[in-house]
């Protein structure tokens, strides 16, 4: 008997043609409508099996256990503006299967039992189970159709089957998630899917969960389980019967057995509305059509974020669009982006300085030794170390003969002290002079000759120009830091004409300035900078694409340092698996947009918090412009929809269109002219 009803009242997998018996009633739907204490999902398949001990109960009855539950929820909870609408329309109405008379239902009903078990499973068609449900009960209840008494945002849509301690596992009644569907509340229509939210009654209270993941019931019918995500709790207003004061984290667990209902769009309207935290909207909640995704800033900020998602799925826009947003709220802000491929420009010019290679004056003598290394080196292994040993005392000498330092008293070779190139190329040839004929001279040979390249290239100017001698340290940082910041509080550092041998220690320098700035300020009132690094896998990467360059130590330490001192890190990168271990995991905030590849998204996933798996397994689905965002800067985790931006504010995205640009012609030759004489001279 028991193998028998396993198999009659499974739901089939694959649908079949043509007609599907009304399958048995549905225990859990029962359960969840007699309002009382359920008995686990197993110990229900005896009762699903009984096809007599539902049908004896008149379907008006059977509601009538729950009338005290909506009733009192309903005078409590006003009726969103909708709500005569939002009565769930006659099933039969909307859905596309064609809908059998009831009088065959009435024939066939009786018999279902026998019926069943006569038929292949795969006969009944999966969409056909609650659907037919639906009509075997309006017919056996009389109530004239459930379009009219519906009210999905105040019947319970499932129940609880076991409780763990961050989630738990749920039972959904399959025809209550296809009544919802159709509500004209979304919120509502998505009640019970993944990545949804709903609530669980707990004393006076709701606990507010997300659905992370569905699995067909196999033993009962009509019946779906899921598992969940505890989100938070809140009170429910008395007056108004919508949840209020919701807090993350739970306090009071459900019941195995407390009923299940969906969450409204008035319920997340309570739950997002900020707590009175200074925040920055940037978009709108999904699936509901107003609620205003906002980021809490001084929690985003405060423990850095990262903002992900595969190539074209709108990060640099989406960055932008945050980056304006904050702006616009704190119009003396210091923010630095670095950004390497001069994307941004386009987007602050009115708001922002545009530093690029013809503009940014950044003086050779702010670099440290190490950085020194970087850009004068080009020995390996053994002779790297004789040749760094060389490079450290002339430099430490160089940098001795300033006016500055014979103030200063006590330098170091990482003192950021102006000196003078020539001094420093003196100094290798004096040093070079003072060898005995047995010594080799040709590692002072290598670091000569690479500064003299380095001095000679064009491409260099913009840091290794006899111009840059003066003492502008100061000035220097109030332009990058913008401090002042003029009404201008971010600055975008477009290092793409930066010759990739050097990229990577021009951010080092930039990003150690924001470190050693905060670090030597400690004394001052403290000024918050937010670095921001575009393509942070290629600054950060992890050991194996390591290349040990210092920018990837510098972030590093910003990222598990940088909140002491008021620094904020914000990292931008399509790659999240590439990055260096553990940078992930520093930051507070995640914005992840859609990720392609497996590989980056159990990373991200790996970063998350335990809540948002629910979402996170959205993360593949998500369309351009969407998100899914956790962590400090927003109360729960949320998916949202990215506001437009306007199309002045957008980053320049290269993404030429080739149907227009090979539908056109004229100017190739002097555009190709042009080409190669900035090419040749190199600016
Ligand atoms: N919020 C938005 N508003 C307007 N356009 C957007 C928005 N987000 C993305 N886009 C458009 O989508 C395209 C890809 O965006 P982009 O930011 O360059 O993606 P990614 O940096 O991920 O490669 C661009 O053409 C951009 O204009
Ligand atoms: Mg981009």
């Amino acid at each position: 008997m028991t193998d028998m009803s396993h198999h009659n009242f499974r739901t089939p997998d694959s649908s079949g043609e043509g007609e599907a018996e009304p399958p048995q009633r549905n225990a859990l739907r029962d359960r969840i409508r007699r309002g009382g204490a359920a008995p686990a999902s197993q110990d229900a398949r005896p009762v699903a099996a009984a096809p007599t001990a539902s049908t004896a109960v008149p379907e008006r009855a059977r509601y009538q256990p729950e009338a005290p539950r909506p009733a009192a929820i309903r005078q409590t909870a006003p009726p969103p503006p909708t709500a005569p609408d939002r009565r769930a329309p006659e099933p039969e109405l909307r859905r596309p299967a064609p809908v059998r008379p009831a009088s065959e239902h009435v024939r066939d009903t009786p018999a279902h039992g026998d019926a069943t078990r006569s038929r292949p499973a795969a006969a009944h068609p999966r969409q056909a189970d609650p659907k037919e449900v639906g009509q075997a009960e309006r017919r056996g209840g009389g109530s004239g159709g459930e379009g009219e008494g519906v009210d999905n945002a105040v019947l319970p849509i499932g129940e609880v089957l076991e409780i763990a301690g961050s989630g738990s596992r749920i039972a959904i009644d399959l025809k209550r998630l296809n009544e919802c569907m159709l509500d004209q509340d979304p919120s509502i229509a998505m009640a019970g899917q993944v990545g949804s939210q709903i609530k669980i009654r707990v004393g006076d209270g709701w606990l507010l969960a997300n659905v992370r993941n569905q699995k067909q019931d196999r033993h009962i019918s009509g019946s779906v389980v899921a598992n969940i995500d505890f989100l938070g709790e809140g009170a429910e207003e008395r007056l108004t019967g919508k949840l209020h004061g919701f807090k993350r984290g739970v306090t009071r667990y459900p019941v195995p057995g407390a009923k299940i209902f969906p969450a409204t769009t008035q319920d997340l309207k309570q739950v997002y509305a900020s707590d009175g935290r200074s925040s920055v909207s940037i978009g709108r909640v999904y699936p509901t059509k107003d609620i205003r995704a906002g980021l809490y800033i001084d929690a985003m900020l405060g423990k850095h974020f990262a903002l992900l998602g595969s190539t074209g799925t709108g990060k640099s826009t989406s960055a932008a669009l945050i980056l304006h947003r904050i702006c616009e709220a704190a119009p003396e802000g210091h923010i630095v982006m670095i950004d390497p491929h001069g994307e941004y420009a386009a987007a602050f010019r009115h708001t922002g300085v545009i530093l690029d290679v013809s503009n940014l004056q950044m003086p050779y003598w702010l670099m440290n030794f190490e950085e020194h290394c970087e850009v004068l080196l080009t020995s390996a292994g053994n002779e790297r170390q004789v040749d760094a040993d060389i490079l450290a005392r002339c430099l430490l000498h160089a940098r001795g003969k300033s006016r500055l330092a014979e103030q200063m008293g006590k330098i170091t070779v990482d003192s950021p002290i102006p000196y003078l190139l020539s001094d420093l190329s003196t100094a290798l040839q004096d040093a070079m002079g003072r060898l005995d004929k047995a010594t080799n001279s040709a590692p002072y040979m290598r670091i000569k000759n690479k500064l003299d390249e380095i001095k000679s290239d064009p491409r260099y100017q913009f840091m290794f120009s006899g111009m840059l001698v003066a003492d502008t340290m100061a000035d220097f940082i109030c332009k990058i830091f913008r401090m002042p910041g003029g009404g201008k509080p971010i600055s975008i550092i477009d290092v793409s004409g930066v010759p990739s041998d050097i990229t990577a220690t021009v951010v080092a320098v930039l990003s150690r300035l924001v470190f050693d700035f905060a670090i030597w300020g400690r004394e001052e009132k403290t000024r918050p900078v937010l670095l921001v690094c575009e393509e942070a896998h290629r600054y950060v990467p992890n050991e194996k694409n390591a290349d040990g360059s210092s920018v990837g130590r510098v972030l590093s330490r910003i990222a598990k340092e940088g909140r002491k001192y008021g620094i904020s890190l914000g990292l931008i990168t399509q790659r999240p698996s590439d990055l260096a271990e553990g940078v992930l995991s520093q930051c507070g905030t995640i914005i992840a947009m859609r990720l392609n590849n497996d590989r980056d998204q159990a990373f991200v996933k790996a970063a998350m918090p335990e809540g948002a798996r629910g979402f996170l397994d959205a993360i593949p689905a998500l369309r351009n412009r969407e998100c899914i965002i956790c962590g400090e800067g927003v109360t729960i985790p949320i998916r949202v929809r990215f506001d437009t931006l306007e199309e002045s504010k957008r980053p320049a995205s290269d993404d030429p269109s080739f149907v227009e640009l090979w539908n056109s012609s004229g100017g190739e030759e002097e555009a190709v002219q042009r080409v190669v004489q900035r090419w040749r001279s190199q600016g």
